[in-house]
């Protein structure tokens, strides 16, 4: 969801904005923009659509010469892609130049004083705003001036500023929008993201909330809105940046299913002591884990989705009792929270606007929260009061798979925790759950060896206009996971349902030949969701069943079945999630669709 991308150093400026927007293509956007201090006036050049369409334009940016600039993939909100609509934005003599991440709310309000001040618009966006108000404050002093503006302005921001008057200097400042800095010797970057700086420099500052940074190619400085200098630590990034390149893979959607059983490794290993679980991030005492008497969980998408999930685990194992709510919804329903509550914040970016509000909400009324967080240094990693990381790497395809996967991993590891000092399973239950964890990375590959059998039946799917996802318990959670994949990067409607809801109303969407995918993985349920299948079977649909090794009778009620191997029974959807994905990615595949980067859909939902 828009990227920045800034440079200001000894080399050309606009090649290097490119491959850093490149990088941050995984974003989401709809159009790309760059402004260069070309040694006399500032230059920008505009185009909707990929970036490759910018590429071409500028000639690899060889049509824009300097050692300055700025660039952004805007993703739009206010007015639709088109040129005059993407950044960067200039005021009116077009010696500021503004690129812009986030959302300014009061922008309307801004935009009539301004006009009533002489100051036309050119653009439908919000942004502008922010070009023509630094305009009106500037006197000589840029500092001043961006100080102004953020005392005026109300939303969310990340921006990249440059002033034609201080050709040696690049500008920006944050507010709840992802913004990083980095420095290598021979100049310095801005960024929405890591990976867009990585090839460059690996010392990398997080900057915080309404702190402006000023850039030289030398160095930069960062001061708060009262002008005082900052002292910031930087940090060096220990991951590659082969790790957020497709390595030969068709589609980073490929090459992270792929990643998975490593990603799973990764996150339950090093919280794997001998026979016991360690979770140091928790920050939390065996007494003080025995005090928690309700846990909500908030997120949104997948990370709801796992959360779900979690719901299921935690419940089932460790007997305590769960909430699950969308962010978007908690953060004004005014939840109830009571004492001995605990949230749990799940997100992969650690930069969706609702996961991070909801993380606020909950802080302001005086509840601790833990964030299961992806991205290291993300602002809910960095505002949650403990953070436990899923180490799934930089994950780039839009649609989460291992991020997702990762956090399932996490939520078993609470559950576990919990269960353990909650006594809720027996020493004997404890290692064997303990060795069936160990047993998923391994199982995973299996399961993703077996692709060509899926990418089989997914080919004669290309076509179908709606598919149904079902299951019961844990299961359900899984349906939902299963559903949100196909139908976001396939474009085919699909809807998850509790399978016991289909008599309420669903079963009349079945017609002839419609593909139901029935998961079963719960022994206890078996003879429920088979009930189910034969249900919609009878009404002419196709029955693709995802069910435990051995559970042979499902085939009797069921068209075509994929088989997942054993494991404990509340770590099965880490199993049963493989070939769903496959489904899907393969079903995308088939239609020409661009999987990596489904239309309308941004990697990181940093607005409301
Ligand atoms: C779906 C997907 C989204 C995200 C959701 C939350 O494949 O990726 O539904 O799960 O936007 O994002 P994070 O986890 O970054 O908070």
């Amino acid at each position: 969801m828009c990227g920045i991308v800034g440079y200001i150093g000894k080399d050309q400026a606009a090649p290097i904005i490119l491959d850093g927007l490149a990088r941050l293509e995984y974003r989401g956007y709809d159009s790309a923009g760059m402004a260069v201090y070309d040694g006399e006036k500032v230059n920008i050049t505009k185009s909707v659509g990929r970036l490759k369409a910018l590429s071409e334009l500028t000639h690899d940016g060889a049509t824009m010469p300097g050692t300055v600039g700025i660039g952004h993939t805007r993703w739009a909100t206010h007015g639709a892609p088109s040129n005059v609509n993407a950044h960067p934005h200039f005021n009116e003599k077009e010696t500021i130049a503004v690129v812009h991440n986030g959302i300014i709310e009061n922008y309307l309000a801004l935009k009539k004083k301004l006009t009533q001040r002489g100051y036309h618009f050119v653009s439908e966006t919000d942004t502008e705003v922010l070009a023509h108000m630094l305009d009106y404050y500037y006197k000589g002093d840029p500092m001043e001036a961006i100080i102004k503006v953020l005392h005026r302005v109300e939303g969310s921001y990340a921006l990249g500023i440059l002033f034609a008057d201080f050709p040696g200097e690049l500008f920006a400042v944050r507010k709840d929008s992802p913004l990083i800095v980095g420095q290598n010797g021979e100049g310095c970057f801005i960024a929405s993201d890591v990976p867009a700086i990585l090839r460059y420099t690996r010392t990398v500052t997080y900057i915080e909330n309404q702190e402006i940074v000023r850039l030289s190619k030398e160095g930069f400085h960062v001061y708060n809105v009262d002008a005082e200098e900052l002292e910031k630590p930087s940090v060096t990034i220990e991951w590659d940046a082969e790790a957020a390149e497709k390595a030969g893979y068709e589609h980073f959607m490929l090459k992270e299913m792929y990643e998975q059983p490593k990603t799973v490794a990764d996150t339950a290993g090093p919280r794997i002591r001998g026979n016991d679980i360690v979770i140091e991030e928790l920050g939390m005492s065996e007494e003080e884990l025995l005090k928690v008497k309700k846990i909500h969980i908030v997120a949104c998408g997948s990370a709801y989705h796992a959360g779900v999930t979690g719901k299921y685990v935690l419940e089932g194992m460790a007997r305590i009792p769960v909430e699950v709510d969308l962010a978007s919804e908690f953060r004004y329903r005014d939840p109830i929270l009571e004492e001995g509550a605990m949230v749990i914040v799940i997100s992969q970016s650690g930069e969706t606007a609702d996961s991070l509000a909801a993380l606020r909400e909950a802080k302001e009324r005086g509840f601790k929260v833990l964030g299961i967080v992806n991205v290291v240094g993300s602002s809910i990693a960095r505002e949650a009061d403990n953070v436990m990381y899923t180490w799934a790497g930089p994950e780039i395809a839009v649609a989460t798979t291992k991020a997702y996967s990762a956090q399932l991993i996490a939520l078993y590891l609470l559950a576990m925790k919990f269960s353990r000092v909650r006594h809720t399973v027996t020493e004997e239950e404890f290692s064997e759950m303990l060795g069936d964890l160990r047993r998923l990375p391994d199982q995973i590959e299996l399961l993703l060896n077996n692709k060509n059998r899926i990418q089989r039946f997914a080919n004669r799917y290309i076509a179908a206009k709606e598919v149904f996802f079902i299951g019961r318990g844990i299961d359900y959670a899984i349906s939902m996971e299963g559903s949100l994949k196909l139908k976001e990067i396939s474009y085919i409607h699909s809807e998850a349902y509790a399978a016991g809801e289909l008599k309420h109303g669903t079963i009349s969407l079945i017609e002839e030949g419609t593909l139901v995918a029935a998961v079963a993985t719960q022994s206890s349920l078996y003879q429920k969701i088979i009930s189910n299948m034969v249900e919609v079977k009878s009404r002419g649909a196709f029955v693709l069943a995802v069910t435990c090794e051995g559970n042979r009778e499902i085939e009797k009620a069921a068209d075509y079945v994929i088989y997942i191997p054993i494991t404990n029974r509340f770590f099965t959807n880490s199993l049963a999630i493989i070939p769903l994905q496959l489904f899907s990615y393969y079903v995308a595949v088939g239609k020409g669709c661009d999987v990596d980067k489904p239309r309308n859909l941004a990697k990181s939902v940093t607005v409301e």
